[in-house]
């Protein structure tokens, strides 16, 4: 049986979300963009150990979400979003994904969010399903708003009421 465990990152696991992160994102997820510039840490001003959520399997660091407001504006400021998920690809199709979603979505509640909300390209159908089953809906849909790789891709707009 798989053991997974949901906590809050500290700075001491800088070193494996950082080697989690560099072999997690392809075209169909993530930012050509991020994942070519030269990383020496994980944590910087914008992502500190406070904004991540970590999953553990068999305890093992195995997967991040980052949790952050939406954006600096005060009226806003009910809003936060995941911005940021993985999992290693070798722990994929056990759970973890889902724990760390419904792990955030509780995580955003303590903090007293109203809404959570996320981006996700359209032509990530796994991570779609993942947010739809974690109660995420469609809010909007942004048409060729990427261009990766010289596709162009739809930004999905999702949320949860919480
Ligand atoms: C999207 C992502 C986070 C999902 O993580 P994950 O740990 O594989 O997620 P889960 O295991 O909860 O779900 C994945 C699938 O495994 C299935 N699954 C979950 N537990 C399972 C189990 N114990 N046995 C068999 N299948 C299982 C789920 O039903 C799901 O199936 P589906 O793809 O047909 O819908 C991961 O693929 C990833 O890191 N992708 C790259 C980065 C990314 O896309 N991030 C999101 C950007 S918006």
């Amino acid at each position: 049986m798989t053991d997974i465990r949901i906590r809050p990152a500290v700075a001491g696991d800088d070193d494996a979300l950082l080697a989690l992160d560099t072999i997690s994102w392809d075209s169909s997820s993530g930012f050509p963009s991020f994942r070519e510039k030269h990383r020496e840490t994980f944590f910087d001003e914008r992502t500190t150990p406070e904004t991540i959520v970590v999953a553990e399997l068999d305890g093992v660091v195995t997967g991040y979400s980052r949790l952050v407001p939406k954006t600096p504006i005060p009226e806003n400021s009910h809003v936060l979003g995941i911005f940021g998920l993985a999992v290693h690809p070798d722990a994929r199709g056990k759970g973890v994904g889902e724990a760390l979603v419904r792990g955030t979505i509780e995580r955003a509640r303590e903090k007293g969010a109203h809404k959570l909300a996320l981006h996700v390209f359209s032509v990530n159908d796994g991570a779609r399903r993942l947010y739809e089953r974690c109660g995420f809906r469609v809010e909007a849909v942004l048409r060729d708003e990427l261009l990766v790789d010289g596709e162009y891709v739809d930004d999905v707009l999702m949320a949860v009421f919480l």
